[in-house]
């Protein structure tokens, strides 16, 4: 019996406040923009892989997500265990010493504590963990950027989960990808207060997937170009701005602006993306009238490419957001009995 090498790693959930939507290179994930995002506590959302191999393990790769066992043979799933294996290949060559795990099967087996492709950027943590898990299994030298590279190959989002605290990912302009990689914009101490409510609307399967929408967007929507060109470009100062200062204002206002211009290319994206229901819309106004209230914004919603509300707002605010949130949505009618097991309210520390 061979012996079986094993590492495993938690990577959390982020969630982008200016979002990353639209490929100039859909092989690679190259961004036609650059995006920022806040990481989630991995006390709360998270992915925890393990990957081990072995030369006594069946030849195919395999992978299983929460139980279930996982196609492998896509080409973002490959490129990352390629890319691995080639830093792991150049170590063994180097040092002959080493065991060659570069030809051992790999067998990944991860478990998410939260629904799976419901817009909660599950693939996000997914990929990152993927690949820290193998890096750490492989023993390579890599730093967070590194890693962060191929990561974003496996899903774009992906590579901003490599890091804590306040995220970007810069799009970079080379072909080959080297300089499309993550940054830490501030550690989460530096604002230490961010909290974030994660309003469960929908756990299934969303309908479009980002790939597809993103593609789709590119080619047909009118707004795409002044988005990508213009709006994001100055949103990501403004954001990066705000967040060195902790203003959460500035930050509360490019969150939601930015969340309403990604959904308006959806819909301006033919045929049309609809990822907000009504569900969704009433807790965009719950968001204006707790801002309403407070004479000012302590309140930002945001929605990936899904149903769910994420609201950020900080501590010194859970009163009157996270306590007024809860209360205002068993006052409506279209949450009462909807709500049981498929609508969660989660207060989440960063
Ligand atoms: O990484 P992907 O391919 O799942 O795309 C994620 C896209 C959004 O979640 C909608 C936005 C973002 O920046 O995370």
């Amino acid at each position: 019996m061979s012996e079986i090498h094993r590492a495993s790693t938690t990577a959390p959930v982020n969630i982008a406040v200016i979002k990353y939507w639209g490929k100039r290179d859909p092989k690679l994930n190259l961004p036609t923009n650059s995006s920022l995002s806040v990481t989630l506590s991995q006390s709360d959302l998270r992915t925890h892989t393990t990957a081990s191999c072995s030369a006594s393990y069946p030849p195919q790769d395999s992978l299983l997500l929460n139980g279930s066992s996982q196609d492998v043979s896509g080409a973002r799933t490959q490129a990352c265990f390629r890319e691995l294996r080639a830093l792991r290949k150049k170590m063994e060559d180097e040092d002959g010493s080493l065991p060659k795990l570069s030809s051992m099967p790999l067998k990944i087996v991860s478990e998410n504590n939260f629904p799976t492709a419901a817009g909660l950027a599950s693939s996000a943590a997914g990929f990152a963990a993927l690949v820290r898990a193998i890096a750490n299994l492989y023993e390579l030298p890599a730093s967070p950027t590194d890693l962060s590279r191929i990561a974003r190959q496996g899903s774009g989002s992906a590579c901003r989960s490599l890091f804590g605290g306040y995220v970007g990912w810069e799009q970079g302009s080379k072909e080959d990808g080297s300089d499309s990689v993550a940054f830490q914009v501030a550690p989460a101490e530096h604002w230490p207060g961010m909290r974030a409510i994660i309003l469960v609307v929908s756990a299934a399967k969303k309908g479009v997937s980002s790939t597809t929408g993103m593609q789709t967007t590119v080619a047909t929507s009118s707004l795409f170009p002044a988005r990508a060109s213009e709006t994001v470009p100055r949103r990501m100062k403004e954001m990066q701005k705000a967040i060195q200062e902790k203003d959460f204002e500035t930050f509360g206002k490019v969150t939601m602006m930015d969340s309403n211009s990604f959904h308006a290319t959806c819909l301006d994206t033919y045929p049309p993306i609809f990822y907000l229901n009504d569900v969704s819309r009433a807790a965009i106004k719950t968001v204006e009238s707790i801002n309403t209230a407070a004479g000012k914004i302590i309140a930002a919603y945001t929605f990936d490419a899904g149903p769910n509300a994420v609201v950020y707002y900080l501590e010194e605010n859970e009163k009157e957001v996270a306590g007024l949130f809860k209360a205002a949505l068993e006052d409506k009618d279209g949450w009462s009995g909807k709500r049981g097991d498929a609508v969660q309210v989660n207060a989440v520390a960063l």
